[in-house]
């Protein structure tokens, strides 16, 4: 008998409930603390699995305890939100989503992974893969943005990252996809709230970045908080086990949020605890994260005929397999067995520098007024982000310290000869305003001016939903009196953005000479923003999310369907607004680079295609600018006829390509002609003959596009 089944036959129930169970070990600022409630547990063989516990001493401590103090010696499992870096803090994810390159994604997660597994850790929370429309809704900060086929491309490449070619390697980390599904439309963009969306959404854009997930090969996901229309995701039947296990076949382990399951009832779906429990484990979900609802609530469960040994048995066997696959078994030490070297770690940091500069999307660049000219004397470097290094690391930074953050001003400083002088001006999020007239004074004279603004790392992230997506505190009223000085005195103002969300400022872009979109930069923000402000590195990132002009517009997204009347300025009744266009004030894709790209001669080949064939689709890219640049072409398709209603662009590749002034260069992208398969009225995918346009440009921007027809033959 293997050794699972061995292991099945000695377990008394306690023990296969402890095996289901994840808790909490804590730990605070000045070091681990481990929660002595789980020790005794650990020893006695009831607790299973511990999330948050952070060193590879305590860790190793912790199982040791298991291993070998425990009756039957199996081995912990340690799991923590490696979300975008554990030590070493990268962009986070929409960040990196705008680098458009998932091999930078896969090596963030490759390297984040032997980060974490040093410290003796074997899971992480993470990729979080819901697709976000809705801005206000902070944890639109930690995913891949707008679109389900980038979501499709993150899943992937992120899972390959994490896990890497082998689960049980020593660096190796279970990737936990999540939140499964349809976490991102949450009621007006507020956190935890209801979601209510049809089931050709949740299909055609929520679940597609989870079947991609499970077709890499996750180990692990994690249900949604939420519930869509009434049934919490913990307990979805429908979804976790029949879709998921079903119809994706996932035999991995679905792992709870945070106290999700004892949630059933605020709910209102669970009368108690066991019901709670029962509900969850009925769905399929394996290993309950700090509701304690298995361990004390499936006992009564089973008395009450709610649950079966046999459920249990399950639940219990594919955690078994998942610690296998990790080599726990094998080695339960492996992980954290030695620390890494310092080479090592400064890779990392170089890493982090690269992915950085890649993930900084310049919005504007008037009169290209970057990079700085390369004797710039004087700087001022002004604004609550300017010299704010614990910020730089974003929401979700795992054990990156304060202290390790490299802020703007500091970056600038290690780049440039120039005199440079700092003001705050404002507090991120206060009332104050006694800081302004010491800000300009900082500003007179300077040959240009760094105005850094947004958001404060804590709102995005979890429970970081915001109404108003301006800038908060008096950032506004600062911002306006640098720009009116500077417009008198002819500086140029650069606007670096801190935000973990596309904000909703059109009256500072129009206002200010440049504009970059540094979202939360991670560790080494500042060198990273002195790299593109200098010229070092010509900015490539491209935004992942479309940027509204006002908050009615939200949810604004490029991949919307047209309606029967599509806006027409000259027709009153088409659909528009009154007061504000429908254009939004930069679209998906837009980012501007230190060169200038023209695109021609498209070819689309073959013409007329059935599901067997492959497109291929080729433009001719030329950098008309002055300086070497990076250019990213997106691929959309656009059904025009279908018994469906398309949306009127829909992303189905996209490729980069380097050229040196007056270079000029090819992109070549590849689409299955089955890839233009959709849900028919029937929510089957089917492929329809007909034509379907084959869009291809810098961004969703349609007037830029690039089209050809291609005719479908079924
Ligand atoms: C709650 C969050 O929703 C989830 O993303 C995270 O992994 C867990 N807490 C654990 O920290």
């Amino acid at each position: 008998m293997d050794r699972i089944e061995t292991l099945m036959g000695e377990m008394t129930l306690a023990e296969k409930l402890g095996q289901l169970t994840m808790t909490a070990a804590g730990y605070a600022v000045t070091g681990p603390i481990i929660a002595g409630d789980s020790t005794e547990a650990i020893k006695a063989g009831t607790i299973g699995n511990l999330l948050n516990l952070v060193g590879a001493e305590p860790v190793r401590e912790m199982q040791r305890l298991a291993v070998q103090e425990s009756r039957l010696g199996i081995p912990l499992l340690f799991g923590f939100d490696v979300i975008h870096g554990y030590r070493t803090a990268f962009p986070v994810p929409l960040g990196e989503a705008a680098t458009f390159d998932p091999q930078v994604w896969s090596l963030t997660a490759r390297e984040s992974a032997r980060e974490a597994a040093a410290d003796g850790l074997a899971m992480t929370f993470a990729p979080m893969l819901d697709v976000a429309r809705d801005p206000r809704w902070g944890r639109s900060a930690e995913g891949p943005g707008e679109d389900p086929f980038v979501g499709m491309r993150m899943a992937q490449a992120k899972v390959l990252g994490y896990q890497g070619p082998d689960l049980a390697a020593a660096d190796a980390l279970a990737a936990v996809a999540k939140h499964y599904v349809g976490y991102g439309p949450v009621t007006a963009g507020r956190e935890y709230a209801s979601v209510d969306i049809s089931e050709r959404t949740l299909r055609e854009v929520h679940l597609p970045p989870f079947e991609a997930a499970v077709a890499a090969g996750v180990a692990a996901l994690m249900p949604a908080f939420t519930d869509l229309a009434g049934l919490p995701m913990t307990a979805h039947v429908a979804l976790l086990q029949d879709w998921l296990r079903g119809r994706l076949g996932f035999d991995g382990v679905i792992i709870s949020d945070y106290n999700a399951i004892g949630e059933l009832r605020q709910h209102g779906v669970a009368a108690d605890l066991a019901e709670a429990a029962a509900l969850a484990l009925n769905a399929g979900v394996d290993i309950d994260m700090m509701s304690d609802a298995y361990r004390r609530g499936l006992p009564i469960a089973l008395a009450r005929g709610l649950v079966t040994v046999a459920q249990i048995d399950r639940a219990v066997r594919r955690v078994l397999t998942l610690k296998q696959r990790l080599g726990l078994f094998d080695d339960p030490y492996r992980r954290g067995a030695a620390p890494e070297d310092a080479a090592a770690v400064g890779r990392r940091r170089q890493l982090a520098r690269d992915v950085a500069a890649r993930s900084l999307v310049l919005l504007k660049n008037h009169r290209a007024a970057l990079p700085l000219a390369a004797g710039v004397r004087r700087l001022a470097v002004v604004g609550p982000l300017a010299d704010a290094a614990a910020e730089m690391r974003g929401p979700w930074c795992g054990v990156a310290e304060a202290e390790g953050q490299v802020s703007v001003l500091a970056g600038l400083r290690a780049a440039l000869a120039a005199d440079i002088r700092y003001a705050p001006g404002v507090d991120i999020d206060g009332e104050g305003m006694t800081g302004i007239e010491h800000a300009l004074e900082v500003c007179t004279d300077a040959e240009a001016i760094v105005l850094c603004l947004g958001e404060a790392a804590r709102m995005s992230g979890e429970a970081a939903s915001r109404a108003h997506l301006g800038l908060p505190g008096r950032q506004r009223e600062f911002a306006e009196a640098v720009l009116g000085r500077a417009r008198s005195s002819g500086t140029p103002v650069i606007v670096l953005l801190f935000s973990g969300r596309p904000l909703i400022v059109p009256w500072l872009v129009e206002k200010a000479g440049s504009v970059i979109a540094a979202w939360f930069p991670g560790c080494e923000a500042g060198n990273a923003i002195a790299d593109v402000i200098t010229g070092r590195v010509s900015p490539s990132g491209r935004t992942p999310v479309t940027w509204a002009r006002a908050a009615g517009q939200i949810p604004l997204y490029f991949g919307q369907r047209p309606g029967g009347r599509p806006a027409n300025p000259n027709d009153h009744f088409t659909g528009k607004y009154l007061d504000v266009p429908n254009e939004p004030l930069f679209h998906f894709g837009h980012g501007l680079g230190y060169g200038r790209f023209t695109l021609s001669n498209l070819q689309v080949w073959p013409r007329r295609v059935t599901a067997a064939d492959t497109l291929t689709v080729r433009v001719d890219v030329s950098n008309v600018g002055e300086r070497a640049a990076e250019e990213t072409i997106f691929l959309f398709t656009h059904d025009k006829l279908a018994q469906v209603a398309r949306p009127v662009l829909e992303l189905k590749g996209f490729g980069k390509i380097d050229l040196q002034p007056g270079g000029r260069g090819t992109v070549e992208l590849q689409l299955p002609a089955s890839e233009l398969r959709f849900l028919g009225a029937g929510l089957e995918p089917v492929l329809e003959a007909g034509e379907v346009e084959i869009l291809v440009g810098p961004s969703a921007q349609r007037s830029v596009l690039l089209v050809e027809i291609i005719r479908v033959f079924v």
